[in-house]
């Protein structure tokens, strides 16, 4: 009984101290943007912080030590961020491009977020972003081989069609020319 009570007057602390004092809440979502992972060549990492909280929030770091410099170079944008404050409600959305130096399956983990809840700043909140989870890199090699040939293909056929196009259209053009050249000689 004694700790039901306690409970009860614990949930209303807190309700209360919500309603004084609005505390953000960061939601972080990691997302790679490609349908293939190729060994050398450029892939997408996207972040998006969403503040689910009633309060801003304040010097927001985020940072992804996910990706080994043995495994990965970075080719654009940072894979450590800071903003200042984001208010309730607000997303900010942060990319990155990288490429992978090899192949094989690899396991994408959270990048984490560090950020004070409140204005006061005292107290420093820590978060992970989801897991986009394993993803297979495909050797460049075996990439090359199983996409390059359809890529000829297509200017192969795209070459044959031109005439096939281009002929009715000339025979058009010249039997046309011919007709109205016949009713002229007429007048
Ligand atoms: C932020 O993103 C969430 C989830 O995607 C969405 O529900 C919300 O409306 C967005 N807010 C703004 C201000 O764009
Ligand atoms: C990937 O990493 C996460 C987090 O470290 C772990 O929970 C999960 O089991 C790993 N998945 C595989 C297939 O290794």
């Amino acid at each position: 009984m004694k700790l039901i009570v306690a409970a009860v007057i614990l949930t209303l602390a807190s309700i209360s101290a919500g309603q004084e004092d609005p505390e953000a809440r960061l939601l972080v979502s990691k997302n790679v943007l490609n349908n293939y992972l190729v060994e050398g060549k450029d892939l997408t990492v996207e972040y998006k912080i969403f503040n689910v909280g009633g309060g801003a929030a304040l010097d927001v770091h985020l940072k992804d030590s996910s990706f080994p410099t043995a495994d990965f170079e970075v080719v654009h944008g940072n894979l450590e961020v800071m903003w200042e404050r984001i208010s309730p409600g607000a997303n900010m959305t942060h990319a990155a491009i990288l490429r992978p130096t090899k192949f094989g399956y690899f396991n994408f983990t959270s990048a984490e977020v560090v950020y004070y809840g409140k204005e006061d700043k005292k107290e420093q909140k820590f978060g992970y972003s989801s897991a986009p989870g394993e993803g297979g890199i495909v050797n460049r090699k075996d990439f090359d081989r199983r996409f390059s040939p359809h890529v000829l293909d297509w200017l192969v056929f795209a070459v044959m069609t031109l005439p096939s196009l281009g002929i009715p259209c000339l025979l058009w053009y010249s039997s046309s020319r011919r007709f109205t050249s016949h009713v002229k000689k007429q007048n």
